[in-house]
């Protein structure tokens, strides 16, 4: 039988706050496993995929396995949930070796748990259930491309396939268009609250060692954590976003431009090369272009106008 919403929210609650303070909720298979998620990011995960080890018909499921830190620290974490990891290593992989390495740590570490949908994400959500074979997703961490439309698309595709109760984790929710794309969500779907929030003040590739050091050990480039909540027990909590939309609005004058799929790379060329070393650079330049409004260091690239957000904050939930 499900759990009253009241007490699923309780159990939530207590798995945040307890990751926060504490990190990774087990380090099982630490020493062989890395990747690009913060380390509460991942006790977070782990301690909200245990709330759901004693129902048969739930599970976890990510999108964005890389080289498998987060499916495979929450399947050796909580050995009785069915684990699936969704990616088409389009990305972050010049030399295709992810998928073999995946398999590889599966093996070593007997992982017997986690299964690999080695497709895009919108494919593989038309025949989801070929995999998940009627259990429904309590716990999904959407960590795969980060543009807004594919942030949207992971949250609204996902829906036919999620338990009663269940968990949304946003990773990367520094960028603003991430955090734009939690806003449209919880607003079109206000049965959906943000129960948690995280940022560090820039993407991991513009910090020093220690900021980076430090993020690493915490929410890395930043989270978005959505809870069901069809009882209305939460208040309304928003990431906060520009109000300036022109650059979505923009968005139309691209697709529509014949050199549209040249647009990063025209972008890239019109900074000033005495001012940038190439993609990924980490020193910063000054602003002193037109970036709508928005003051502070601006980077070659990765901004993610994340600067002064909370390190922390938790939804006002009276349990
Ligand atoms: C930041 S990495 C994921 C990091 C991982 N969660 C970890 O813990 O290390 C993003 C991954 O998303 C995958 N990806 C990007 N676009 C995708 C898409 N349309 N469908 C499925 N996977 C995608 C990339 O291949 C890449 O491996």
């Amino acid at each position: 039988m499900a759990q009253s919403n009241k007490k699923f929210l309780e159990d939530v609650f207590s798995a945040l706050r307890e990751t926060d303070a504490q990190g990774l909720n087990s380090n099982k298979g630490q020493d062989i496993l890395g990747g690009l998620s913060g380390l509460k990011t991942v006790g977070a995960l782990q301690r909200l995929a245990g709330l759901f080890k004693s129902y048969d018909d739930a599970c976890y499921l990510e999108v964005g396995v890389f080289q498998g830190l987060s499916l495979l620290s929450v399947a050796l974490d909580q050995p009785n949930v069915s684990c699936f990891g969704i990616d088409d290593f389009s990305i972050l992989d010049p030399e295709q070796k992810n998928l073999a390495l995946v398999k590889e740590r599966m093996e070593k570490l007997n992982v017997e748990n986690a299964i690999l949908i080695n497709e895009g994400f919108e494919e593989a959500f038309d025949h989801l259930d070929d995999y998940l074979q009627g259990r429904k997703i309590g716990v999904y961490f959407y960590d795969g491309a980060h543009d807004y439309r594919s942030q949207i698309m992971g949250l609204a595709f996902v829906q036919a396939y999620l338990h009663e109760n269940c968990v949304l984790i946003v990773d990367d929710a520094n960028y603003e268009f991430v955090r734009q794309s939690s806003v449209d969500f919880l607003k079109s779907f206000p049965s959906y609250k943000l129960a948690f929030e995280a940022y560090s003040p820039a993407h991991p590739a513009n910090m020093d060692k220690a900021t980076l050091q430090k993020h690493e050990a915490g929410w890395l480039n930043g989270i978005n954590i959505l809870v069901s909540d069809p009882d209305n027990l939460l208040p309304v909590m928003l990431p906060a976003v520009n109000p300036d939309k022109s650059l979505y609005v923009n968005d139309w004058l691209v697709h529509r431009h014949p050199l549209a799929h040249q647009a990063a790379e025209a972008l890239d060329r019109l900074c000033d090369d005495s001012l940038s070393d190439g993609l990924g650079k980490s020193s910063g330049i000054e602003n002193k272009s037109d970036a709508g409004g928005k003051t502070g260091t601006l980077f070659y690239n990765r901004n993610t106008f994340s600067e002064g957000l909370p390190e922390s904050r938790f939804n006002a939930f009276k349990n």
